[in-house]
């Protein structure tokens, strides 16, 4: 079985929408594809997706209230095939960790999926205003569409 883990950096807002969305069309097309997510800081393990997120994704019909943070430990990569990251600090923090060429071979920005070679962010909602979460849940949701598509193939 696949495993794919989604990075962001509290991993209460982007990440956890990823790991919803994916997780969401690995059951609807009843695929054996495992989803998890986590942050690169410290900053909120233990919580709950921010509010904002957790309300957008209600909207889509997606409940991902039960998800609590966590942050990325070098273990993760021992423990995942694929490792998508959404932003260019992600994607640094997260090779930082990294320990052998393989690692990095399995990490990448996930707007690769959409745009290849052009290491597009997917842009950090938590500032902004709720707009920005239905950016991002319409970005996430075109990229986590070829994630199913190429690991589906794969199976
Ligand atoms: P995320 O958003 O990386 O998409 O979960 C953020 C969440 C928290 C913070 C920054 C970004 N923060 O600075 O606490």
């Amino acid at each position: 079985m696949k495993k794919v883990l989604m990075v962001c950096l509290g991993n209460i807002c982007r990440s956890p929408m990823a790991q919803g969305i994916l997780e969401a069309k690995v059951k609807e097309q009843d695929l054996h594809i495992e989803v998890d997510s986590a942050g690169t800081s410290s900053y909120h393990i233990g919580q709950q997706p921010d509010k904002r997120a957790i309300a957008k994704m209600e909207e889509k019909e997606i409940d991902i209230s039960s998800y609590r943070g966590r942050q990325i430990t070098t273990g993760d990569f021992d423990n995942f095939d694929v490792i998508f990251v959404m932003d260019d600090y992600n994607l640094r923090d997260v090779m930082s960790l990294t320990k052998k060429e393989e690692d990095k071979k399995k990490t990448d920005m996930i707007l690769n999926k959409v745009y290849p070679n052009q290491n597009m962010s997917i842009p950090d909602p938590y500032y902004g205003g709720e707009d920005g979460f239905e950016n991002v849940f319409q970005l996430l949701d075109k990229a986590c569409d070829k994630i199913i598509e190429e690991l589906a193939y794969e199976q």
